[in-house]
């Protein structure tokens, strides 16, 4: 990161989305495992998951999972979740508060389970009834960057449609 960009509110935001964008795409890198955590019924639940798809027009990320998994009752009861991704090379963390839901297409739930492949399917027993696509709509981010001193913290928020961003301290 240079310090030339570390001022720049948009450039940061653009930064981000290309490291993201990077990470999934090029299917490498600590931002494609991010932490995904759930309000369960028995307080919050976390575990680490893969990041297949993001649109950054749509703010929308995708995640597979197996139907019978407790992430997938527990968004069904409430649909806001958090994602923590960490890179250690760059030193920062990202924050993510999202939206999810199943998606229930079947036209969109039948390209990704056909994307996946023969190995992909086989962590489904090869049954398509038992593959989930979710969904997830950012709302907002909290980025950190621990790699200098005076770290650097920054909060976006779409929640008036529009990324909105605002240096946080500390
Ligand atoms: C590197 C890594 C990647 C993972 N990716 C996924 C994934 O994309 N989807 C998934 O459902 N579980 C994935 N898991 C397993 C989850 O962390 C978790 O154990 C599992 O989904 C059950 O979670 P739940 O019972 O809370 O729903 C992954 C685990 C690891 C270690």
């Amino acid at each position: 990161m240079t310090t030339s960009y570390c001022d720049d509110l948009d450039a940061l935001a653009a930064d981000v989305l290309s490291r993201l964008e990077t990470a999934v795409d090029g299917r490498e890198g600590p931002w494609r495992t991010p932490m995904l955590a759930t309000a369960g019924p028995e307080g919050p639940s976390a575990r680490v998951v893969v990041i297949r798809s993001i649109d950054p027009r749509t703010r929308r990320l995708e995640i597979f999972t197996d139907a019978r998994s407790a992430k997938v009752r527990e968004i069904e009861a409430d649909p806001r979740v958090a994602l923590a991704f960490w890179d250690p090379t760059a030193q920062q963390q990202l924050r993510m508060s999202a939206v999810a839901r199943s998606v229930g297409d079947r036209e969109q739930i039948d390209s990704r389970w056909h994307a996946i492949g023969a190995i992909g399917q086989a962590l489904y027993d090869g049954d398509p009834a038992r593959f989930v696509v979710i969904e997830a709509v950012w709302t907002e981010w909290d980025w950190l960057w621990i790699g200098g001193k005076p770290h650097r913290r920054a909060r976006f928020s779409w929640l008036r449609g529009v990324p909105e961003g605002r240096w946080i301290d500390p």
